[in-house]
Order: C-alpha cells, then sequence, then structure tokens
C-alpha cells in the first residue's frame, strides 16, 4: 500500500495502471475509520483490481470551525485498518494541497440540500460537491462507493455525477451497524455508557415508522406515533424525522408504492449528533 500526499504524486502513480486498463474503485472518506468505512473498502476490492482510499478532512464543508479543528485525524491507525484489506493507495492531501486557492465556485442542488441536513448545515453540500468532484477529477476511479449512511449525501452526488456527466458508476452501500442496530460512526465513542445503551432506539424508530407505513398509516399519522415514541426517550433532542422520496427527497404523504421511501433522522443524545435512515 502506498501513502501519497501530492495530487502530481497520485496522478503519475495511477498512470501506470489506467495504460494497463485496470479498472479502479475509490473510496473518498475523512478518515477516522471504522468498520463501516472499510465495508465501502471491501466491496471496492472485490469488483476492482485498484483500490484507491482518499483521507482528507475537507474545510469546505464544515459550516463551524471548531467541528473542523475538533475532527480527529488519525492517519496512521487508519493506514493499519486499510493494509490489511487490500487497499492500494491512500490520498492523504493537505488542505494547502488541495486548495491552493479557495474556490470561488458553488454549487446549486436546489432543494435536495435545503432539506434535513441541509435545514441545520448551511453550505455543507456545497463543500461536499467542490471536494468530491475534485477528487473525481484527480482519481479518475471507474467505481466511486459512498455509504448509505449519508442517505442525502447520496443523492446530492448522483444528482452531480448525472448533470456534469462524470464518466464512473456511483455505488450506494448499505450502512454497517452494530449487533444492537446502532449505525457504525466515530461519534459513538463519544456516547457515555448510559447514552450508549439508549442510543440504538434511533433505528428503533425508524423501524417502527417503516411498520406503520407499511401497515398503511399516512405519514402524518405516522409522525404522530413518532413523536410519542421519543416523549418516552427525552435524553433525544430530535432534530428532524422525514418521511421522503428517496429520489429526491421531497414529504411524502403515504408510503411510496411506484418507488422507494427513505425515512430520516438526526438527533442529539448525551451532546452527540447522530444520524440515521432506513430505505424501502
Ligand atoms: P466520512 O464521514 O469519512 O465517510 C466516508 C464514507 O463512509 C461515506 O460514504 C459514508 O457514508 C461512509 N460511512 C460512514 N459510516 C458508515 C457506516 N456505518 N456504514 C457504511 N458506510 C458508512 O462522508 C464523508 O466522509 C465526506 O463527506 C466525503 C464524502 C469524504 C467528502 O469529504
Amino acid at each position: 500500500m502506498k501513502i501519497i500526499n501530492t495530487i502530481a504524486g497520485l496522478k503519475s502513480a495511477l498512470k501506470a495502471h489506467r495504460l494497463k486498463d485496470q479498472s479502479l474503485g475509490f473510496v473518498p472518506t475523512m478518515g477516522a475509520l471504522h468498520p463501516g468505512h472499510i465495508s465501502l473498502i471491501d466491496r471496492a476490492r472485490a469488483e476492482n483490481e485498484v483500490v484507491v482510499c482518499s483521507i482528507f478532512v475537507n474545510p469546505t464543508q464544515f459550516d463551524n470551525p471548531d467541528d473542523l479543528k475538533k475532527y480527529p485525524r488519525t492517519l496512521e491507525a487508519d493506514c493499519k485498518l486499510l493494509e490489511p484489506v487490500g487497499c492500494d493507495f491512500v490520498f492523504a492531501p493537505s488542505a494547502e494541497e488541495m486548495y491552493p486557492t479557495l474556490p470561488k465556485l458553488t454549487f446549486d442542488f436546489g432543494n435536495l440540500e435545503h432539506v434535513m441536513e441541509g435545514k441545520f448545515r448551511d453550505g455543507h453540500f456545497n463543500g461536499v460537491g467542490i471536494v468530491v468532484s475534485k477528487l473525481f477529477h484527480i482519481v479518475n476511479p471507474d467505481r466511486a462507493y459512498f455509504g448509505q449512511k449519508d442517505l442525502q449525501q447520496v443523492a446530492v452526488l448522483r444528482r452531480m455525477v448525472n448533470d456534469l456527466s462524470f464518466d464512473l458508476e456511483l455505488i450506494p452501500c448499505p450502512t454497517l451497524r452494530e449487533k444492537d442496530g446502532l449505525a457504525m460512526s466515530s461519534r459513538n465513542t463519544r456516547l457515555s455508557a448510559e447514552a450508549r445503551k439508549i442510543a440504538p432506539q434511533l433505528h428503533a424508530a425508524l423501524q417502527k415508522a417503516k411498520d406503520l407505513l407499511i401497515q398503511g398509516k399516512t405519514a402524518e399519522e405516522t409522525q404522530k406515533e413518532i413523536d410519542l415514541f421519543f416523549k418516552n426517550i427525552p435524553e433525544f433532542r430530535l432534530e428532524y424525522f422525514e418521511i421522503a422520496d428517496f429520489d429526491d427527497l421531497e414529504p411524502i404523504e403515504k408510503m411510496n408504492t411506484e418507488g422507494k421511501t427513505a425515512i430520516c433522522t438526526a438527533a442529539y443524545l448525551d451532546g452527540v449528533r447522530l444520524i440515521d435512515n432506513i430505505v424501502f
């Protein structure tokens, strides 16, 4: 496994593989890797001849400078996880390497960037669009792998890939969960033992809402039941709990029978912001 810090260095290392017409799978990350990230590498490894993982804490997607400062940077530990699963290249550029000058370019993803996460994280998806398009140009992969855990990110990037004709396949991968249902996240380690016991209730709420919608309840009826559910667990401070169309993330009144339904939620527990979703 090679660790490369410059754009020119990565491009030249990948050229040799390009010349041999080898397929290239790409997994963009911000590091602090856990088994959820590694499941994306496993998938990329199974489907491609060459696997590249980027580790870059992208300043343009943080609306809060303190969050950016506090984001864990654990390159050495990350590489120890990546090597045994067969990652070929780790691309770990500095902020100066990626942004010698801050891009003035802005994306407009329409309503897709204003709902759910977009409501609470101003400019976040613009920053994701900028860094991912930049990384796509640098790596030029055949396939790029993203976790459904960040469903809205996948929806935004799917639009970007289509609108800008990126010549790659975007592959959404299932959310890896702990045994009790909690979606894996590096933030989970910040939960107290007490909060960690309660945390899987977020996924339980999604399951409950899914069951109610399948039974034929309207979104409004389902929301009321979910409000009651969370009243009994006051430790959660719910930010949103949305029942939406999978493709455009617009709210829907009943379960989608023609396409897929997505239920997405974000909540604070013990000062930690957790997000999760379910698609059916
Ligand atoms: P990061 O939060 O590091 O996540 C990297 C990838 O891992 C994302 O595609 C995310 O959805 C996926 N992931 C996280 N937890 C997962 C889990 N439990 N199961 C499966 N996949 C999981 O998302 C980003 O970084 C950034 O926005 C990025 C795309 C790298 C752009 O900066």
